[in-house]
């Protein structure tokens, strides 16, 4: 496995691979790669020939500073990782080579960006898509995988990569869960024993929403009412957002809903009563069957 810094040596890296008619797979990630991630190196190898895991903590992205220092950075067990699951290169960008001095150009995403983490987390988008834009151009990927878990960033990605026309395909990869169904993410080990336990109401409301339609329940605000109370179990939490929207515009789903169902949900931990873990915000989703077999 290949370890590359610089711009221009993953570029020439990835030049080489495509006039060999290699077909090349991006991953990005923040590191504090999990069994998560590994499953979208896993992904990407399924459609490629080369994976490519860029590691890259993007400042531009974290709307809270706290939250962009205390983000964890594990570099020595992600390289680990990336070899373990069959990783070709990592790219670790350097902060001054993707933001030069004097950056000024940023990569915007309207409408989709508007509702739920962004509306929470002003700015973040923008974050996401810019750094995104400066990952696709530098390793020219024919593919790039990225986790469902993060739906509405895939929804986002899509959208600018269909209206850039980097003519490359956009992968969504299945959200990999820890036994107890909590989704995977490299901020859970930031949660204190208490909050990570609490942190369960998530799964649990999206279990419910789903038990709900099947019962045949199809109400909108009863749904939501639900979900909104079993989430309130989780006394260390505040809500950002509980949120029922059609998975494709993310637009709100109607009063009595009548097919497939995004639920998406984010959460905001403070930290244990005595001190333990740090403030956590976790984000989680499913799309709902609403006609189940
Ligand atoms: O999902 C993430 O880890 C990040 O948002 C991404 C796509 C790597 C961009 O920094």
């Amino acid at each position: 496995m290949k370890i590359i810094e610089t711009r221009a040596g993953l570029q020439d890296w990835s030049d080489a691979e495509r006039a060999s008619g290699r077909r090349v797979a991006l991953v990005p990630t923040m590191g504090a790669l999990h069994p998560g991630h590994v499953s979208l190196v896993r992904e990407a190898r399924r459609h490629a020939d080369r994976v490519v895991v860029s590691i890259f903590v993007n400042p531009t992205q974290f709307n809270d500073p706290k939250d962009f220092d205390g983000y964890p950075r594990t570099l020595e067990s992600d390289l680990e990782a990336c070899r373990a699951a069959g990783a070709d290169v990592v790219w670790t960008p350097r902060a001054d080579e993707l933001y030069p001095a004097g950056a000024a150009t940023w990569v915007d995403v309207e409408g989709l960006t508007d509702p739920l983490c962004g509306a929470s987390r002003p700015g973040h988008f923008r974050g996401v898509t810019t750094v995104v834009t400066k990952l696709f151009l530098a390793a020219r990927p024919h593919v790039a995988v990225f986790g469902q878990k993060d739906f509405q960033q895939l929804a986002v990605i899509r959208r600018m990569t269909a209206d850039l026309g980097f003519g490359l395909e956009i992968v969504g990869a299945p959200t990999v869960r820890e036994a107890d169904g909590l989704a995977m993410s490299s901020r859970n080990v930031r949660l204190g024993p208490r909050a990570r336990a609490q942190a369960l109401r998530i799964v649990e409301s999206l279990d419910l929403a789903q038990a709900l339609l099947r019962r045949g329940e199809r109400s909108h605000a009863a749904i939501l009412e639900a979900v909104t109370k079993k989430l309130g179990e989780a006394s260390q939490a505040t809500i950002h957002y509980a949120d029922l929207r059609d998975p494709t515009t993310l637009e709100p789903a109607p009063a009595v809903l009548e097919g497939p169902t995004l639920l998406a949900i984010a959460l905001l931990f403070q930290k244990d009563p005595d001190g333990r873990g740090a403030e956590v915000r976790l984000i989680d989703n499913r799309v709902l069957e609403v006609d189940p077999a």
